[in-house]
């Protein structure tokens, strides 16, 4: 049987998003802002996000595959669901739930700068730095891990856990 090891906690959780959300609702004062989440593992920290935001924004989603059954990146990457608003000249604010190799971040910044945004940031709730491979700047990060891997909160292994209110580490 896998084994869940709690690694954040509600109150830990709530506390971050907070904070960050406090940072990006002072960084973006009067910027047209789109947040844009990256499914689906993002779904429930954006929601949290932009619920805690002070400014207007505009959301939207994005869809790529890179990862199967397994718990590392294949390095394979598939846009499955393009965004839907135009982003032209407006600051986009991509979401997501855990940065770990970087090579589907990077996939999607430079997906995102084709529609010519004036800017693209980067918002994670999970920064695992150390399998890192793409060159990636991550502007806002809640939480930094340095290794397992994670479940809850959104964050699915097989699709299973996401609904877990906090975050474990899943050992197998
Ligand atoms: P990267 O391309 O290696 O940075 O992988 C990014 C994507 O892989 C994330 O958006 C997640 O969907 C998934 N991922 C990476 N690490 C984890 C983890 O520890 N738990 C759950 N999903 C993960």
């Amino acid at each position: 049987m896998p084994e869940l090891i709690p690694v954040l906690k509600k109150k830990d959780i709530n506390n971050m998003v907070v904070q960050i959300a406090r940072r990006i609702s002072s960084d973006y004062q009067d910027h047209e802002l789109i947040l844009i989440g990256v499914l689906k593992g993002a779904f429930v920290f954006l929601s949290d996000l932009m619920l805690n935001l002070s400014i207007p924004v505009q959301v939207d989603f994005i869809r790529v595959a890179s990862y199967g059954s397994d718990t590392s990146s294949s390095g394979r990457i598939n846009l499955t669901k393009a965004i839907e608003i135009d982003v032209k000249n407006k600051d986009v604010l991509v979401v997501e739930d855990i940065v770990d190799t970087g090579l589907t971040l990077s996939y999607i910044i430079d997906y995102l700068k084709s529609f010519q945004p004036k800017t693209v940031k980067v918002c994670t709730l999970l920064d695992k730095r150390q399998r890192r491979q793409a060159n990636v700047k991550i502007d806002y990060a809640c939480h930094i891990v340095t290794e397992g891997f994670l479940v809850g909160y959104g964050l699915d292994y097989d699709e299973d856990y996401r609904n877990l209110p906090e975050i474990y580490h899943l050992q197998l």
